[in-house]
């Protein structure tokens, strides 16, 4: 039997503005993505990529379609549910980071704890756990702005797994990192998918990390083209601009 899916999107349409400058950016996507599994999501600049993670993040609602995720129907949750689902299931890496700027680091990644109502010594005492798993642990006092492009990157990939939450979805996670650090985010998200249960889900032009997906999803244009199972030592050559 197949793993069940932590994420089912079914007939998904998305349009911006209205009238004559109205946009259809997704245009009928239906895809999954099971339990245990890193799905990666390709496609050029435009193709409407952030905007499908947002649904299924439920920061966005779709205009049609079904959004199920870990079995919960967001398309027919009220908004206040959504969020309270997204602050216990999801963590999101924006690709523009969002840190709060006049927060330090500790701070910044104990957030979605705080709003999940723990008290600030518990969350911030995850929060450094989990800032000295990405390798920030001797940068605590710091303020975002204090910190490069990557390390930036890495407190938004703190933040996101602080909650141990069961799906993590991100936005080009490892294009401001090195190859070494994008080598250890990556096992720290192998290592959250691998449990039961939890699934990850990246936006990537990176493709170095193709080797770590279990599918690859390419889109173009709105739609979802291919689905690229990926064999380990022989990671699918997509081409990703
Ligand atoms: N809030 C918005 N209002 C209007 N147009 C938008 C909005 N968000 C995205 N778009 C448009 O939708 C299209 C897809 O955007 P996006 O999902 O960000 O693509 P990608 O992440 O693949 O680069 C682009 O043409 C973009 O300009
Ligand atoms: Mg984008």
């Amino acid at each position: 039997m197949s793993a069940p899916s932590s994420i089912s999107l079914r007939h998904v349409v998305k349009s911006f503005g209205d009238g004559g400058s109205k946009l259809t950016v997704l245009k009928d996507i239906s895809l999954e993505a099971k339990d245990g599994e890193i799905m990666m999501l390709v496609g050029p600049s435009g193709c409407g990529k952030t905007t499908l993670i947002s649904i299924m993040a439920g920061t966005l609602k779709a205009d049609e379609g079904e959004i199920e995720v870990f079995g919960s129907a967001l398309h027919k949750m009220s908004k206040g549910a959504v969020t309270r689902f997204r602050a216990q299931n999801i963590g999101f890496i924006f690709q523009q980071f969002h840190l709060i700027p006049t927060l330090n680091i500790v701070q910044n990644a104990s957030v979605p704890l705080l709003i999940q109502g723990k008290s600030t010594r518990y969350a911030e005492a995850k929060a450094r756990e989990a800032l000295d798993k990405v390798g920030l642990g001797d940068r605590l006092h710091h303020r975002p702005t204090e910190l490069s492009g990557g390390q930036q990157q890495r407190v938004a990939i703190a933040r996101a797994l602080v909650h141990e939450p069961r799906l993590i979805i991100c936005d080009e996670p490892t294009a401001a990192l090195d190859a070494k650090n994008g080598q250890l985010v990556m096992e720290l998200f192998e290592n959250v998918a691998r449990v039961p249960g939890r699934c990850v889900v990246i936006v990537t032009h990176d493709n170095r990390i193709f080797p770590h997906a279990d599918r690859i999803a390419s889109m173009d244009d709105g739609r979802i083209l291919e689905i690229h199972e990926v064999d380990k030592h022989k990671p699918p050559v997509i081409a990703t601009h």
